[in-house]
């Protein structure tokens, strides 16, 4: 990674290897379309762009660039934002992360004159889009390539022409972003690890290690035998056949002005380190990939990880419920009826759908806590991805207004949330002749809402809760510059820390 520094009230420009200019589109009706620069440029800037823009054929359009060298011998990029009334936060984002791919392999120091990049006269909140784009978009995993990607940048410099007394907030801002990216970066990092290095107790220790340096924070690790002493039945089914113990995570913070009104949140994430299918085998292809079944529990760890250290005004608890989905002598065969923690019995007929195993003693544990609310993440079901498509979060539960605050946080920050309902007829299918519950539905339609129509079977009395399956928005988010191309998206991280900064 590299540093960020911010300076205010800066007249010209701070010296850089480059400096980078947005432009806007004036819209000229009739005439032929043209770049404007902001009143505040640097007269001999202004005049040497002007002067190159034209040949260039320059109008501001998004996606046009072009560079130039100043009278004072100054490298420029000048970039193209488009239209002024046009141009949001997301966009500010994707041209952001535009740059990173750009720049950061090319140059040592970048100055980006921030003011020039401003949404609606926003100056903070334009800065928080920046530092999120840019800081998303430099993610490598490039730790297993023996010749790492290419990086030079050790410093960009955000030169605000306003006061500091104009952006009061704007170190703050910098600074909590940074973390939230660091964050997201860090989820990233867990999801692509592979599962013959990242299984249930080497991501358990991993976790423990990392939230040591969080304060108010306490962790407690509940292995195989406690799980036991637990009667969580379901989740030791999941893990029956493998070669790792199961590990659930429990992380508590309490913010320094706690009372007893204080809200509680509970996060609950599916942490399966792989995710075989089990009896009920996943073919080959399908499979492939199955590394990132634990992104649910690494989302809402990194989401924990950066309300904490923004300082969160409520207390969070998180649940990460750890283990592989293996085959062997001792895994459980479908037909299966084991009893949950909460005493409900569950008919097993298929292997494969055990995230909802695992979370539902989860839930129930977390719900002992007594919280207000509950957010589970899971990468819970293929129909997710049918239903809504890759690049979508699916969202259910059993309140309005919570679900409400999670479209609002998650409109914040521009990732794709969409409301399914639970209906009497998914959780009549979720019943068996034999036992309580079954854990898959009759019909395999609808399975996303039937899965969390499961879920719902195992959140304590009075608990708002909400329920994000992560299955399509959590990897192979390449229409956005700001995610990889491949793997983890690190997507629904910001959405949480939103709302749980913003939550009373
Ligand atoms: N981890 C999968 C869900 C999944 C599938 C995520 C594809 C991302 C891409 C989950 O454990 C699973 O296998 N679910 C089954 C449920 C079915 C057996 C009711 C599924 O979706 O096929
Ligand atoms: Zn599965
Ligand atoms: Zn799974």
């Amino acid at each position: 990674m590299f540093n960020y520094k911010l300076n205010y009230a800066v007249k010209g420009h701070t010296s850089s290897d480059l400096i980078v200019l947005g432009a806007f589109q004036k819209p000229a009706a009739g005439k032929a379309k043209t770049a404007s620069l902001d009143a505040h440029w640097d007269k001999e800037v202004k005049a040497a762009f002007e002067f190159v823009k034209n040949s260039k054929g320059f109008t501001g359009g998004a996606g046009e660039s072009f560079g130039f060298i100043g009278e004072n011998g100054e490298s420029y990029l000048a970039v193209g934002l488009g239209e002024k009334a046009k141009f949001d936060f997301e966009a500010l984002r994707k041209k952001a992360a535009g740059l990173a791919g750009e720049l950061n392999k090319k140059y040592k120091a970048v100055t980006i004159d921030l003011s020039t990049f401003v949404v609606k006269s926003k100056v903070e909140e334009s800065l928080e889009a920046f530092v999120e784009g840019y800081g998303m978009a430099t993610y490598a995993f490039d730790r297993h390539l023996t010749k790492k990607k290419e990086i030079k940048i050790t410093t960009l410099t955000l030169d605000l022409k306003e006061a500091k007394s104009k952006a009061k907030n704007a170190d703050k801002v910098l600074a909590n972003t940074i973390k939230v990216v660091e964050s997201v970066n860090f989820a990233r990092d867990l999801v692509n690890e592979p599962p013959n290095i990242l299984n249930s107790e080497t991501y358990a220790k991993e976790v423990a290690k990392d939230a040591k340096n969080l304060k108010g924070v306490k962790v407690k690790i509940l292995g195989k035998k406690e799980l036991q002493k637990e009667k969580m039945g379901m989740f030791l089914a999941v893990n029956a056949g493998s070669a790792f113990e199961p590990q659930l995570v429990h992380l508590t913070y309490t913010p320094a002005k706690a009372n007893s009104k204080t809200k509680h949140i509970a996060l609950v994430g599916k942490g399966l380190t792989f995710d075989t299918g089990g009896y009920s085998l996943k073919p080959g292809g399908s499979m492939m990939n199955m590394k990132f079944d634990m992104a649910g529990s690494a989302t809402v760890y990194a989401a924990f990880r950066a309300a904490v250290m923004l300082g969160a005004p409520v207390k969070i608890s998180c649940f990460l419920g750890m283990t592989d989905n293996a085959v062997n002598s001792l895994a459980t065969m479908p037909d299966s009826i084991v009893r949950a923690r909460n005493g409900k019995t569950v008919e097993i007929l298929n292997t494969d759908a055990e995230g909802r195993l695992v979370l539902g003693d989860v839930l129930d544990y977390a719900g002992d806590q007594k919280p207000d609310v509950i957010i589970d993440a899971a990468t819970l079901t293929g129909a997710c991805l049918v239903a809504l498509g890759h690049e979508v979060c699916g969202l259910m539960g059993n309140d309005q207004k919570l679900a409400d605050a999670l479209l609002k946080s998650a409109g914040h920050k521009n990732e794709r949330m969409w409301q399914l309902p639970i209906f009497d007829e998914y959780r009549e299918d979720m019943k068996s002749p034999i036992a309580d519950l079954k854990n898959i539905g009759g019909k395999s339609f609808g399975g996303t809402a039937k899965a969390a129509a499961f879920l719902e079977n195992f959140i304590q009395e009075g608990i708002s809760w909400a329920h994000l399956d992560i299955a399509g928005i959590g990897d192979g988010q390449g229409h956005l510059p700001y995610c990889p191309k491949h793997g983890a998206s690190g997507l629904v991280v910001r959405s949480l820390v939103d709302y749980m900064i913003n939550a009373k």
